[in-house]
Order: structure tokens, then sequence, then C-alpha cells
């Protein structure tokens, strides 16, 4: 069977060489599987769910839907690299004061579609977030702490620019 010939692929700040993965690999598979990267969650494999929510050249992606051999050289982003070890980023600690996990399966998806979503729009209305994370289901919550997390991440980020502008 035909293999794909890699060169590297850039995830997170660093490269990995992936030498065997098959022609029609999924990057969620090559993710998963081969980097032991396990917070993208695999629920449909369709594009349905937004449970494998990555950033690819600053686009949010269903990594579910991307081939590993296009994604060779391009700059992809997981939810490992929201925050450093052993600390959270500021929409993390919103869902955690939020209340907004529960089973947990879908966070890191959303997690990752809300950063985006914040960084393009710091002041959200509650339409606007729950149109941004329309992509991604969850079973368990209803979605209202879910949008609460939004908006107190969206807070404390325009409180902390305050913050800087202030102090220069
Ligand atoms: S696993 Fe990729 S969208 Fe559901
Ligand atoms: S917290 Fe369980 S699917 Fe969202």
């Amino acid at each position: 069977m035909a293999k794909v010939t890699q060169d590297h692929l850039n995830v997170n700040g660093t490269k990995f060489t992936i030498d065997d993965s098959w022609l029609g690999e999924s990057l969620l598979y090559t993710l998963r599987e081969r980097l032991g990267l396990y917070g993208s969650k695999n629920a449909c494999e369709q594009g349905e769910c937004g449970s494998c929510s990555i950033m690819l050249d600053e686009t949010l992606v269903c990594a579910c839907l991307v081939l590993t051999g296009s994604a060779i050289g391009r700059d992809i982003k997981t939810i490992e690299s929201l925050a450093p070890e052993g600390s959270l980023s500021v929409i993390q600690q919103a869902f955690v004061d939020a209340g907004a996990i529960q089973c947990g399966f879908c966070t890191p998806g959303l997690l990752v579609t809300i950063e985006d979503f914040l960084d393009d729009n710091a002041e959200p209305t509650e339409l606007e977030i729950r149109e941004a994370i329309s992509g991604n289901l969850c079973r368990c919550t209803g979605y209202g702490r879910i949008v609460e997390a939004v908006r107190i991440a969206s807070k404390a980020s325009t409180d902390m620019e305050g913050a800087a502008d202030d102090g220069n």
C-alpha cells in the first residue's frame, strides 16, 4: 500500500517526523495515535461534532477532516498549546469558574474554538457566542454554562488589557 513520504509536522512549535502514515490517514489519528496528543477528541470522525477542533495555519478546522499529508510543513496548534503545563489559560479558568465541564469530552474542542473566537471578537454578544460554538456539540451541559464561561473569559481578558493600558 502507498505511504506518505513525510518531512515533518509542526505541532505546537515542535517538529515531528512521521514517515509511515497512510495516504488517507487523518490528522486527528496522527495527533492521537502517533504523537500521543490525546486532548483532541475523536467522536464522529465526520466533521459533525467539533470535538477534534484544532488550529491549522491560524484557521479553525476539524482534525478528523484533514489529511495528515496535507498538513506537512503547516502550523498546527492543538488544545495542548493553550497554556503551559500545570497552568490554565483565561478561557480554561473560566470553564472551571462557570462549572462548564461535565463529562469533559467536548471541552477541548470548545476551548480551541472559543480561544480563536475571542481573538477576533473580544466582547461578543450572547447570540455571537452561541453562533461561534454551534459547531461544537455538548451532550451534557445544555450550553448555558459554556456561554457563561465565554462571558467570564471575555470580561477577564478585557479587564487585563485595561489594567495593562493603565500601567503604560
Ligand atoms: S471527531 Fe472531528 S468533528 Fe467530530
Ligand atoms: S460536558 Fe459532556 S459532552 Fe460536553
